[in-house]
């Protein structure tokens, strides 16, 4: 049984358009990163997690395949799996098999932004999981949230991918705290984070040698070139990514190579760059366990589970609300 509601914005390329006049204006300009994520950006996103530097696609898969049986229990065996950027689900089926293993899997709630992926995976899933329940929404799930509903079961809900790190900590701790006001008792966060560790393998998995993660963040321009009319020639710029130890994140950059002057027609804007400026495109924050049960407390959610792959790179963990 499949049922997809659809709640995109109408008015999405008018707060794109908003946002990066807002970024544009702003000193140090900043470009939000949810807009590296056209059709191109995405696919050279799936490049990167296939990069011998970038780790953190390989490390949570490898938790996943290895622990899903014991975060399902640890979760206390939950009938309900909620997914926020759930994409094609490729990792969600070790949790899907093992909540079906375990005798309780009932409902899959992918929550996303692509109609198209989301009716895709629910055909797939409903094949491999027979009388499996999907109730999809297809929406921003930052804006959204609040439109996930109880189905009476215990949720599991799914935040993978370490997307967390792209929130500056007072989003994060506002869009935590959203989530814990949506939870019941029985409801369990897991959450995907990538985890503090030497400069040199942080700064690599962010600046690859095949120079993937350079084209996607320079992508960026190119879909303000297309979305809003902008002529940003993608040669002037280069890829900065440097990790921040005070702040603990990775700070991803463009540095306009020469002093430029871009028009953003669309905005009615003219930008001017010096040579050497450096323009924010994303964060990607570094945790570690204690600092995460720091944020969790600030959000009224507390640690239940602390799942990482061999390594020590990569962590999974379970959250719940504080009881009363
Ligand atoms: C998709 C946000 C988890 O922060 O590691 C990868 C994005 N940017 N390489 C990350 C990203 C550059 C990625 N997230």
């Amino acid at each position: 049984m499949i049922a997809i509601e659809v709640h995109l914005d109408a008015d999405a390329a008018a707060a794109m358009a908003e946002d990066v006049r807002a970024g544009l204006s702003a000193s140090p300009k900043e470009l939000s990163p949810k807009y590296f994520y056209d059709e191109r950006g995405s696919q050279l996103f799936e490049r990167i997690t296939e990069l011998p530097e970038y780790y953190p696609t390989r490390r949570e898969r490898e938790v996943l395949a290895g622990r899903s049986a014991e975060i399902v229990a640890a979760a206390g065996g939950p009938g309900t799996l909620v997914e926020l950027g759930s994409g094609s689900a490729s990792k969600t089926r070790h949790l899907l098999s093992a909540m079906r293993d375990a005798g309780r899997l009932e409902t899959y709630v992918p929550v996303d932004i692509s109609e198209e992926i989301t009716h895709e995976t629910a055909r797939t899933l409903v094949e491999e999981y027979p009388g499996l329940h999907i109730r999809g929404l297809v929406c921003d799930f930052e804006t959204d949230l609040e439109r996930i509903h109880s189905d009476g079961e215990d949720r599991l809900l799914a935040f993978l991918g370490g997307t967390i790190g792209n929130l500056y900590p007072g989003e994060r701790r506002e869009f935590l705290t959203r989530i814990a006001a949506l939870f019941g008792p029985g409801d369990h966060l897991l959450l995907g984070t990538d985890l503090i560790k030497e400069t040199a393998r942080l700064e690599a998995a962010y600046d690859d040698a095949a120079g993937v993660t350079a084209e996607f963040n320079k992508n960026v321009l190119a879909v303000l070139n297309r979305e809003l009319g902008a002529d940003f020639d993608l040669d002037a710029f280069e890829h900065v990514a440097r990790y921040d130890a005070r702040e603990e994140r990775m700070d991803i950059r463009l540095r306009s190579l020469a002093e430029q002057t871009v028009r953003i027609a669309d905005l009615g804007m003219t930008v001017e760059f010096a040579a050497g400026e450096e323009m924010r495109t994303e964060i990607s924050a570094k945790f570690t366990r204690e600092r995460l049960e720091c944020v969790y407390a600030e959000a009224g959610l507390e640690m239940r589970g602390w799942f990482t792959d061999a390594a020590g790179d990569y962590a999974l963990s379970l959250a719940r609300p504080i009881p009363a």
